[in-house]
């Protein structure tokens, strides 16, 4: 399997090394062929270069079956253009419109909210990934004066909504899962977010063994702190995925514990573990790598290597019941012991 690997800036090249030596672990321990063309995209090759991404790159990324990214975002590119071309634009023109982030809770002493484990916190959020307030239509007139004007435009489109809506259904199907949660605002947004309604409506009529139920975003936020343990699958539009998928990583343990995938299914997807390069961290030996290896086995999953991923998240929980992890998650290891271990624990399944 030919993987594309962009490792990126700060933390990402540190978690990808790591990311990479499990999936050596699981290629050995296996007997599967992957083979990582590492692309040097980032900000370094930015400064050098003045590319963000060759003019040919969506045509590279998408004859690879698989794309690995790390995380992008270097202080010395201080509009982060680099990551827009890189991140969002291989979002957009691959067209990889499914958001997915498990939020699984390993242990109970990692989770801040009183009283939970990891009964009550595994769930999977879809975030629609492609529209909403993320296309960058819109603009400022008057900029920097006191009569500035600034529109940002958020779009839905029947197709988009559609789309995803479709996908968190057929998710939760295919596992054999019972409840769908759907998040807007539609009664302040009335017409952007009335199409999500009907959107919703609609297909949850055609799964009559799934109960599909509604809440506002913001009620949304403070059911998943007060009752987790109620949702299996939520499916919400790209601005609020964005924020509660954060939040619902602080359940797992932080940022440096969640995985992500953007797909488009049937065509090549991309993973990347959620939190940013972190640069104060960089090339310090501190970063948590789990985030990145989770990514690595949801990749697996996704073309179809499921004991493989299984064999990395069974490795992932028994480097976090031994505490055999990074400072962040309680404890003592560098990144690099941290992958040792799991790729360790990888070979010995
Ligand atoms: N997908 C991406 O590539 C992505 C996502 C978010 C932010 N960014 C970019 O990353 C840069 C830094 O952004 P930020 O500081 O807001 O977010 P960040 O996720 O990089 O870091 C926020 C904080 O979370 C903790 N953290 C994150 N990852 C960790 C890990 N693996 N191990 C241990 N702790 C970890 C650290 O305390 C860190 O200071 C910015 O340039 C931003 O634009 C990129």
């Amino acid at each position: 399997m030919q993987i594309a690997v962009i490792a990126g800036d700060g933390i990402g090249k540190d978690v990808t090394a790591e990311a990479l030596k499990v999936l050596t672990a699981v290629s050995e321990r296996f007997g599967r062929r992957l083979h990582f063309e590492r692309l040097p995209w980032g900000a370094d090759h930015y400064l050098e270069s003045k590319v963000t991404i060759p003019l040919d790159g969506y045509d590279l990324l998408r004859a690879f079956e698989a794309i690995f990214i790390g995380a992008l975002g270097d202080p010395r590119v201080p509009d982060n253009r680099h990551a827009r071309d890189i991140l969002l634009g291989t979002r957009f023109e691959l067209d990889l419109y499914v958001n997915y982030r498990p939020v699984r809770l390993l242990d109970e002493r990692l989770c801040p909210l009183k009283g939970r484990g990891p009964a009550d916190v595994n769930f999977v959020v879809f975030r629609e990934n492609t529209e909403g307030l993320y296309v960058g239509v819109g603009g400022r007139f008057k900029a920097g004066t006191d009569d500035e004007i600034a529109i940002q435009e958020e779009l839905n489109t029947y197709k988009g909504v559609h789309r995803i809506v479709r996908h968190a259904f057929e998710f939760a199907k295919a596992r054999g899962l019972t409840k769908v949660c759907m998040a807007d605002k539609s009664n302040a947004m009335t017409d952007g977010h009335a199409l999500w309604q009907r959107v919703f409506r609609q297909l949850a009529t055609e799964y009559p063994g799934i109960t599909a139920t509604h809440y506002y975003i913001d009620a949304l936020a403070m059911y998943m702190v007060l009752d987790p343990g109620q949702f299996e699958v939520i499916v919400t539009n790209n601005l609020f995925g964005d924020i509660i998928t954060d939040l619902g990583a602080t359940f797992q343990g932080g940022l440096g514990m969640a995985a992500s995938g953007n797909l488009h299914p049937g065509k090549t997807s991309m993973f990347e573990p959620v939190h940013g390069s972190a640069p104060k961290f960089a090339g310090k030996n501190v970063a948590n790598p789990i985030g990145a290896i989770a990514s690595a086995a949801l990749m697996l999953e996704t073309l179809g290597l499921a004991e493989e991923a299984a064999a990395i998240d069974a490795a992932i929980l028994k480097a976090v019941r031994e505490r055999q992890v990074t400072q962040d998650v309680g404890g003592q290891l560098g990144t690099r012991e941290a992958g040792d271990y799991i790729a360790a624990a990888v070979r010995a399944i």
